[in-house]
C-alpha cells in the first residue's frame, strides 16, 4: 500500500474524472491523497475534493509561482486551516527559476510569502509543506530564521543535490520524492532516494505533473505513486511492501492522521 503525499486532483484532466482517479487508486493499493493548496482562489475546488472524499486529505496555502492572487495573511490561514480535512500549511516556499528580468532584491514579496506561512504553521501546529526551486540557500535560510523545524514539514517534489537533503532533514523536515526519482539522468535525486532515513521519506505524484516512468510525458494520477515507491524500493534494496508501510506510516505521523482512518 502506497499513499500520495502531494497531488493537484482538483485541476484540470483530474477533477473532470475524480470517481476514475479514486478508482484507480483503490486498484493501486494507493489508499490516501493529500491534495494541496496553489491558491486562495481555488482553495474551495480543494476542500470540496476533501470533503467528498474520506480518504482524501487538503491543505492550506499560496505557491510562490503565483503571482497575481490573493496573498494571504497569517489570519486568515490560520483560519482556514481550522477546516477538519486541512492537515498541513503550504504548498509555499521560494521558486527563483521564472526570474526573467528581476533581481533577487525583486523577489521579497515570495520571502514574505514564506514567512507568513511559517508563522501560520506556528500558530496551528500543522506541518509546512515547502516548495524550492532555484531557491535552496534562502528557502533554507528563512526556515531557520522562522524556526520552521517547530511545525516541521515536508520538502515536497525533492530535486535538489545530498547535501540540501542533509541540511532540510537537521531541521526536522521529511523529504518527499516524485516520479523524477525514475527518470533515467535524475541520478542526483537518485542519490537522495537511497540516503534519506527511511523514517524521514514520503512519496508523491504532484499529478497531473511529472508522471513517473513509464508513464513520463502522460497526464500523471495518484495511482501512479505506486510506481515512484517501487522504483526507490528497488534502489533501497526493500521489498515493495515495506517501502510503503514506511512511508505510509511517514505520512500519517507527519500529518497527525489517526492511522485507522
Ligand atoms: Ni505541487
Amino acid at each position: 500500500m502506497f499513499v500520495d503525499s502531494h497531488c493537484h486532483i482538483n485541476f484540470e484532466g483530474l477533477a473532470d474524472r475524480l470517481p476514475q482517479v479514486l478508482e484507480n487508486m483503490r486498484s493501486n493499493a494507493v489508499t490516501h491523497a493529500l491534495c494541496v493548496s496553489v491558491d486562495l482562489e481555488t482553495l474551495p475546488s480543494v476542500l470540496d475534493i476533501a470533503n467528498r472524499f474520506e480518504n482524501v486529505y487538503a491543505s492550506v496555502g499560496v505557491h510562490p509561482d503565483h503571482e497575481d492572487v490573493k496573498e494571504p495573511s497569517v489570519a486568515e490561514l490560520v483560519e482556514l486551516a481550522a477546516h477538519p480535512k486541512v492537515v498541513a500549511i503550504g504548498e509555499t516556499g521560494l521558486d527563483y527559476y521564472r526570474l526573467g528580468e528581476r533581481t533577487l532584491a525583486d523577489m521579497e514579496w515570495q520571502r514574505e510569502r514564506f514567512r507568513t506561512h511559517i508563522r501560520a504553521a506556528h500558530a496551528t501546529m500543522k506541518p509546512l509543506i515547502v516548495h524550492t526551486r532555484a531557491a535552496s540557500d534562502d528557502t533554507l535560510r528563512l526556515m531557520e530564521e522562522e524556526r520552521a523545524g517547530v511545525p516541521g514539514g515536508v520538502m515536497h517534489c525533492f530535486t535538489e543535490p545530498w547535501p540540501i537533503a542533509e541540511r532540510a532533514l537537521a531541521q526536522n523536515f521529511y523529504i518527499s520524492l516524485s516520479g523524477i526519482v525514475t527518470f533515467k539522468s535524475a541520478t542526483e535525486v537518485q542519490e537522495v532516494a537511497r540516503r534519506v532515513p527511511i523514517e524521514r521519506l514520503l512519496i508523491e505524484t504532484d499529478s497531473p505533473y511529472l508522471a513517473p516512468v513509464p508513464f513520463r510525458g502522460k497526464p500523471n494520477e495518484p495511482a501512479y505513486v505506486s510506481h515512484v515507491g517501487r522504483y526507490i524500493a528497488q534502489q533501497r534494496g526493500l521489498a515493495d511492501a515495506e517501502l510503503g508501510e514506511a512511508t505510509t506510516q511517514n505520512f500519517f505521523r507527519l500529518f497527525k492522521i489517526p492511522a485507522a482512518v
